[in-house]
């Protein structure tokens, strides 16, 4: 969907260099993007069963001009693009970025690929919703211009900053959960008590391939979240998505499965960072615990707290609770 972000500027001077000396081209290419455009508004008109005409990207734009809609994904500041997403993903290639370096500003500004970047930045810094993965095709383009660079530093630089976020986001971030799935056999049983995920991203719940899997997760109401979706009389083959939600909440889910089964083991997987809330959910003398399956190499990013340490630990962890 940011792809016209992408083509912007770039189409403004092709349209401008090319198609207005040609202006059979123009309405040629005018008469296929307006054929190509019915059929797909035809199809997806059809396939909603609507009775007003369904414009896809117009909708799409139509939802991400609304702060309150982009406040459910979350918001951040305008300028969480330029000065933290490009830094985190190419690093010291961030410097292509700064024409002014080579004193070659209109040249810069005049290449196809180097329009293309500026028109994403600025077309997408206009949303205050900014994830780092938006700006994903911009590398190849970043890339381009590396033969640019003579300097056997910044080659020395660029391997390090690759070979350390290969690690960090290659290998370990978010790591166990796949480990966890995968070395508890999860997928290879036929069925499943109630399973947990806090604080993790979202479960790949397909990799359990239980055909009879309830997937539930948390709702908001008013911008607070609540549990109200999910079914505590399911106490198989039930996978709970808490996603990042609060104590109170994860405390509430699980007495709430204990009041209503009583018998039931819950498994709870969770990241080491978070131990010690899980610890404070534990603190009690109905409630039984023991450790199924730890895991090193996890790497939580999302939930560190400088006046907690504990926060930094790595690893993953797996539990199973039961009510006494
Ligand atoms: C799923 O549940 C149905 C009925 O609840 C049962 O007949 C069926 O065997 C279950 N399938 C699997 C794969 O467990
Ligand atoms: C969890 O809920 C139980 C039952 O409502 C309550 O007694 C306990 O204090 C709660 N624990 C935390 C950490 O909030
Ligand atoms: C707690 O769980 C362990 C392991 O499942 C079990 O051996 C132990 O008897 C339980 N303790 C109580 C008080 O139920």
């Amino acid at each position: 969907m940011t792809f016209p972000a992408f083509i912007l500027l770039p189409s403004l001077k092709l349209f401008y260099k090319y198609y207005l000396k040609h202006l059979k081209c123009f309405i040629c290419l005018l008469a296929t993007i307006g054929v190509s455009s019915t059929a797909c508004i035809y199809v997806d008109t059809r396939i909603y069963g609507s009775n007003d005409l369904v414009v896809a990207p117009w909708n799409n734009l139509l939802y991400n001009m609304s702060v309150s809609n982009l406040s459910k994904h979350g918001l951040h500041p305008r300028y969480t693009h330029i000065l933290i997403n490009i830094p985190q993903l190419i690093g010291p290639a961030s410097i292509c970025l700064m024409p002014y370096i080579k004193n070659d500003f209109k040249g810069w500004f005049t290449k196809l690929p180097n329009l293309s970047i500026c028109s994403a930045l600025i077309m997408l810094s206009i949303f205050p919703h900014q994830e780092l993965r938006f700006l994903i095709p911009i590398v190849p383009f970043i890339c381009m211009q590396l033969p640019n660079i003579h300097s056997r530093w910044f080659f020395k630089l660029w391997m390090v900053f690759n070979t350390i976020l290969f690690i960090i986001m290659g290998v370990f971030h978010e790591a166990g959960i796949i480990d966890t799935l995968v070395s508890q056999r999860y997928f290879a049983q036929k069925n499943i008590n109630v399973h947990i995920w806090w604080k993790t991203y979202s479960p790949p719940t397909w990799m359990y391939m239980n055909k009879n899997l309830t997937v539930s997760t948390t709702n908001f109401i008013n911008d607070t979240e609540r549990i109200d979706n999910i079914d505590f009389d399911i106490d198989v083959n039930h996978v709970i998505d808490l996603k990042g939600c609060d104590t109170e909440l994860a405390n509430d889910t699980i007495t709430e499965f204990f009041n209503r089964n009583p018998e039931t083991i819950i498994t709870l997987l969770y990241p080491a960072s978070v131990q010690t809330k899980v610890l404070e959910i534990l603190n009690r003398t109905d409630i039984n615990y023991t450790s199924k399956y730890y895991t090193p190499a996890h790497l939580d990013l999302d939930h560190f707290d400088i006046d907690d340490t504990s926060t930094f630990m790595p690893g993953f962890n797996v539990i199973d609770i039961s009510y006494i």
